[in-house]
């Protein structure tokens, strides 16, 4: 008899991101808005962030990171068996924009989904990669976090437009041996708070209607100090209970990668951690939150800089809405 096929790992063998070229900066705020560069940089730390052109959905800037993804992985678009998708700003409704992406590269082999958990996007969709891989569904998954904010955002709200920016981050994932790669995942949600977050019109609950565009429902509404009380410790109790679960402690991780949502935040769980400074990747200065993208972009610029090295271990942890917050823990 056929002996039953272990549990397998999954691991990380290819990070790509891309940020749009367009710059969008604190003096240009100052310009449009009653602003400044003053007050932006000293309650988020963002000082410029990228915003995708008129021409550039949402699948171009996740395309941008797969190809690289792939390039890193040494992989063809056909050897994917799955494509997911994080994003709270699709192409359209539908169909979802991993089913765009997945032609557009020509991964005719695989089965492709949209996930929605806002800023958390990216952990919940490696969290399912990693399920899909172990189980034996998939041997090979792209999980993408990608999004253009830049579309759903009230330049008129001057307390959260300045905040978000677009980009895209991507990463290959394949089966490995248990014990190497993906060491631990947490997720969690609170839907008693979705009013924190939420973006009111164009879905069923009111379709837009020019009352609703005269009200500026298409765009995302953001009660910020609520979110900021939960933020911190959230992502603290998520990244603590995934060292618990690996049986590891923050004196064994090699990096920090946290959702880039406000400087201060990024500060609060480092410390609350006790993660030393030079552990924890921070780009939100030139990026801004670019929600499910953000840890993968983060991600893959250490990577490239040369900072990220296979073997490091590396905690990631975000907060967002709906709410929605996590962890991983990948020995990359
Ligand atoms: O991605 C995950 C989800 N997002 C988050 O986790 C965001 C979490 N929240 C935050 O990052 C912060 O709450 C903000 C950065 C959004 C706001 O910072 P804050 O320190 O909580 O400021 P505040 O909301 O308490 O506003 C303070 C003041 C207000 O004026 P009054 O009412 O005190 O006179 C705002 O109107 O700052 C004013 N303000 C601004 N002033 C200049 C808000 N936005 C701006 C602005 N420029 N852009």
């Amino acid at each position: 008899m056929k002996a039953p096929e272990r549990i397998r790992g999954a691991r990380f063998t290819g990070i790509g991101y891309y940020l749009p070229e367009v710059v969008l900066t604190n003096a240009d705020f100052e310009r449009m808005l009653d602003t400044s560069d003053e007050w932006i940089v000293s309650r988020t730390g963002i000082k410029e962030r990228r915003i995708a052109k008129p021409e550039q959905a949402t699948s171009d800037l996740a395309i941008e990171a797969t190809n690289r993804a792939l390039a890193d992985a040494g992989i063809t678009p056909e050897d994917l068996d799955i494509i997911l998708i994080a994003t709270a700003t699709s192409d359209m409704p539908f169909p979802s924009t991993a089913c765009l992406v997945q032609n557009r590269i020509g991964a005719s082999n695989a089965a492709a989904f949209d996930i929605t958990a806002a800023c958390s996007g990216f952990i919940y969709g490696v969290t399912i990669a990693q399920a899909l891989i172990a189980s034996g569904k998939a041997r090979r998954v792209l999980v993408v976090g990608v999004e253009t904010l830049s579309r759903i955002m009230d330049y008129e709200d001057r307390a959260t437009c300045v905040l978000f920016g677009d980009g895209a981050g991507a990463v290959v994932m394949e089966a490995c041996e248990p014990g190497d790669g993906v060491l631990g995942t947490y997720l969690k949600s609170d839907g008693s708070y979705a009013d924190l977050l939420f973006l009111p019109g164009g879905g069923s609950r009111r379709p837009l209607t020019e009352e609703g565009l005269r009200n500026r429902e298409q765009y995302v509404k953001m009660k910020g100090d609520g979110l900021f009380k939960y933020a911190v410790r959230a992502m603290v109790e998520a990244a603590e209970a995934v060292l618990r679960e690996a049986g590891l402690t923050t004196a064994d991780i090699d990096f920090l990668v946290p959702h880039q949502a406000n400087l201060r935040i990024i500060e609060g769980v480092r410390s609350r951690l006790h993660v030393p400074p030079e552990k924890a990747i921070v780009n939100i200065d030139y990026v801004g939150n670019t929600s499910s993208a953000s840890i993968p972009i983060a991600l893959g610029e250490a990577k490239d800089k040369g900072l990220i090295k296979r073997g490091d271990r590396i905690l990631m942890v975000a907060f967002g809405g709906g709410l929605t917050w996590g962890a991983l823990l990948v020995k990359y």
